[in-house]
């Protein structure tokens, strides 16, 4: 049954002034409010899509010049729109981010956890290197699915470890682009369909 079924909207107490109640995904992971997807066909609640953050870090804005080889020649814009339609479809919104800095992606973590609000994380280098970024995932309670473009476990030695796999839900590496979308899927399968 839904879990705002008969309730009546509350007042949004979130310090952002951001969606309460939220809707809660129904997939196999994003599942900190199990319960079906109910809230997205809720008029009254005021913005009732659930959301799904994927943030992305260092050098991924250069997608589609680097290292076309191992990357491809796919852009990152390319990935959010395809991600976009992807989660349209799903009656999902994306917040879609990138930055160079480690700082940017441990603020959007907290943010996201404190939200409880599932993340797919392509962090790149830091994956190998951070543990700030682990410390974030692991303090904020974020739900994190780990995503590559790249198969690391095919590369240098150093690509071997991640500082994020330990506090992730899962991992999808080696798939380019899609890598993305199944994390996508993963994270709302079970989760009705929009109806179009
Ligand atoms: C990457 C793999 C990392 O080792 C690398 O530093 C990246 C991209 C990937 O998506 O394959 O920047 O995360």
């Amino acid at each position: 049954m839904c879990e705002n079924a008969g309730k009546t909207p509350a007042a949004d107490q979130s310090p952002s002034g951001r969606r309460t109640p939220k809707a809660s995904l129904g997939g196999p992971i994003g599942l900190r409010r199990p319960g079906p997807l109910c809230g997205q066909f809720d008029a009254a609640f005021d913005s009732p899509m659930p959301v799904i953050h994927v943030l992305n870090g260092p050098n991924l804005n250069l997608l589609g010049t680097r290292e076309p080889a191992t990357y491809g020649t796919v852009t990152l814009a390319q990935i959010e729109a395809q991600l976009q339609a992807k989660a349209k479809a799903k009656g999902v919104e994306l917040t879609f981010r990138q930055s160079n800095t480690e700082g940017d992606l441990v603020n959007w973590i907290q943010e996201a956890g404190a939200k409880g609000e599932p993340v797919i994380l392509n962090a790149g280098a830091y994956t190998h290197t951070s543990v700030a970024i682990h410390d974030a995932i692991r303090g904020s309670g974020a739900e994190v699915v780990e995503v590559h473009l790249s198969n690391v476990h095919a590369r240098e030695a150093f690509r071997h470890h991640s500082f994020i796999s330990s506090v992730a839900k899962g991992v999808i590496l080696g798939f380019g682009p899609l890598s993305y979308e199944l994390a996508l899927d993963a994270l709302t399968a079970g989760a009705p369909q929009k109806k179009s």
